[in-house]
């Protein structure tokens, strides 16, 4: 969400005090593993990411079936940094994993544990399992959400209790693995705490460094897929003189050094018809992650979305500078051919990952019109079936709509992509009230810390249950029905 107008931020930069950011204490092993993440990079193979207050010449991981023989090895001599962070990205790609199999792994370094994963669903194969879409998730503690605007989260740090994050670990079971389309940690809302003025590049810093910390008790053990939002892009939320944003916050920085070298370009396909090979093949060669990109897992073909560039008008090249980053029309290219390779026989499920919404209650700040115009047709020519957004704090479920139109069918085999926004994972903005409610929506909560568990439940069958963060209340559920009866979707686009 965008917030503040410049009024307002000159008005709290008159208040002054004494900084407020509490970086995290530098361990006195600077090889001790933080920030821990994982991420689906290849078929078959798993990046592990982390983060070390030195430089590391050589990171290692040992990897296996049993926690007590990690018999297999993988190292990496890439450990990069940036301006303005205090912290080296490290990152190592298990390969060689059998799917759906649980994995221990260990980070080399006299000063970490073993942890595990479970590798991807085999395209094709058919089995149940679920996903969560977590989206606008900010620092939780002193800099962020519990201090400001709080719901119904109460005031606990330093623990987690009763946050997203605490959720997603006590209902690991529940759930494969995260998709995050975009917003995390909101270190660029520094701002918002008049002690941080004078310190924007600390405060900024400090916050990425708590947050990807707390993340990592999912991230560590969760496979968490990640997209670009308007808050990796620039320092802060009004566009301003850039002389003030430090080099190193600003045009997605921190979120390529990041998640750049750990997210993957595409899968290629599982399907023995030519046309979807060489749409395959040309799609893996316009990917660019982390900002667009796909992967496979089991029955669903995953496809994650740039909102924030690269396309015509595209909000954060024109409002905060950022980008772009492909060649002109790279991002859409790889969407057509991408979503032409997919084989419904192989995967009959297509969902689409992308921040901003084009549905959405509370009139047009919270709509993409630029984005229903670079993506909306696309999406119903290749019948895809889900596209999850954020953006807007709130959890919403639209129903199947094209063109402003709800689909007649329904959820029961639409021809129109269905839309959610699950933008409720909690940050220091708070929620966004649900304002004026469009035709479309049949479901809407803005009053409760949340996220959506998408259940593929078989080859026709999808649920979408949104989550309350504090309780696992489900506050609301919805069954889509999908035939999959063709093996490639084209439909014919409307004028
Ligand atoms: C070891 O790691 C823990 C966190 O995982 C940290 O609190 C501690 O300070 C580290 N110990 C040393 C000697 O660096
Ligand atoms: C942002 O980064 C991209 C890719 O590195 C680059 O092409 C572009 O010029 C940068 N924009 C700014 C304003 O620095
Ligand atoms: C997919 O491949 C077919 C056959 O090579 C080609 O005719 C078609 O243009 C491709 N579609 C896209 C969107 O690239």
């Amino acid at each position: 969400m965008t917030g503040l107008t410049l009024t307002s931020v000159l008005t709290l930069m008159a208040a002054t005090a004494a900084n407020a950011y509490t970086y995290p204490n530098i361990p006195t092993d600077k090889t001790t593993p933080t920030q821990t993440r994982l991420a689906f990079q290849e078929l078959n193979a798993v990046s592990v990411a982390w983060n070390t207050y030195e430089k590391l010449e050589q990171s290692c991981v040992a990897y296996g079936t049993s926690p007590t023989s990690l018999t297999q090895r993988a190292c990496s001599s890439d450990s990069s940094t940036y301006p303005t962070s205090r912290t080296w990205f490290n990152n190592v790609l298990l390969t060689g994993l059998a799917p759906a199999t649980t994995y221990y792994y260990k980070i080399d370094s006299t000063n970490s544990t073993t942890n595990s994963f479970k590798s991807a669903h085999k395209p094709g194969d058919q089995s149940s399992f679920a996903v969560n879409a977590v989206i606008d998730m900010g620092v939780y503690g002193a800099d962020g959400y519990t201090t400001t605007k709080k719901r119904d989260i109460p005031f606990v740090p330093p623990s987690l209790t009763h946050s997203t994050i605490d959720q997603l670990v006590q209902s690991a079971d529940q759930y494969d693995f995260v998709v995050h389309p975009g917003d995390f940690a909101y270190a660029d809302d520094w701002y918002l705490r008049p002690q941080n003025l004078l310190d924007g590049k600390d405060a900024y810093a400090a916050i990425t460094e708590l947050f990807f910390n707390q993340l990592s008790a999912v991230s560590a053990y969760k496979p968490y897929m990640a997209s670009p939002g308007n808050h990796e892009a620039a320092c802060k939320e009004v566009f301003y003189y850039q002389g003030a944003c430090p080099l190193g916050q600003y045009n997605f920085t921190d979120y390529n050094a990041r998640f750049g070298p750990t997210h993957p370009t595409t899968f290629g396909t599982a399907s023995s018809e030519a046309a979807a090979q060489s749409n395959a093949t040309a799609a893996q060669k316009l990917a660019l992650p982390p900002f667009w990109y796909s992967y496979d897992y089991g029955m669903v073909h995953f496809v994650s979305l740039d909102t924030e560039t690269d396309f015509p008008s595209a909000p954060d090249t024109a409002n905060l500078g950022a980008g772009p980053y492909g060649r002109p029309a790279q991002q859409i290219d790889f969407l057509k051919a991408d979503l032409a390779s997919v084989d419904r026989t192989v995967t009959p499920w297509v969902v689409v990952l992308g921040h901003r919404p084009w549905y959405s209650t509370g009139g047009s700040d919270n709509i993409c019109s630029e984005c229903q115009t670079a993506f909306e047709d696309i999406f119903y020519q290749y019948g895809v079936d889900l596209f999850v957004a954020g953006h807007v704090h709130n959890l919403q479920r639209q129903q199947p709509t094209y063109k402003g139109t709800v689909d007649p069918a329904g959820l029961n085999n639409p021809k129109a992509p269905w839309h959610i926004v699950a933008g409720a994972a909690g940050n220091i903005e708070g929620l966004s009230s649900a304002g004026t409610i469009p035709a479309y929506n049949a479901f809407v909560d803005d009053s409760h810390n949340g996220y959506a568990r998408l259940t593929f439940v078989d080859k026709n069958s999808l649920k979408v249950d949104m989550i309350h963060s504090t309780n696992g209340e489900i506050l609301d559920s919805a069954t889509l029905t999908k035939s999959h009866d063709q093996q490639f979707v084209r439909q014919t686009v409307s004028a």
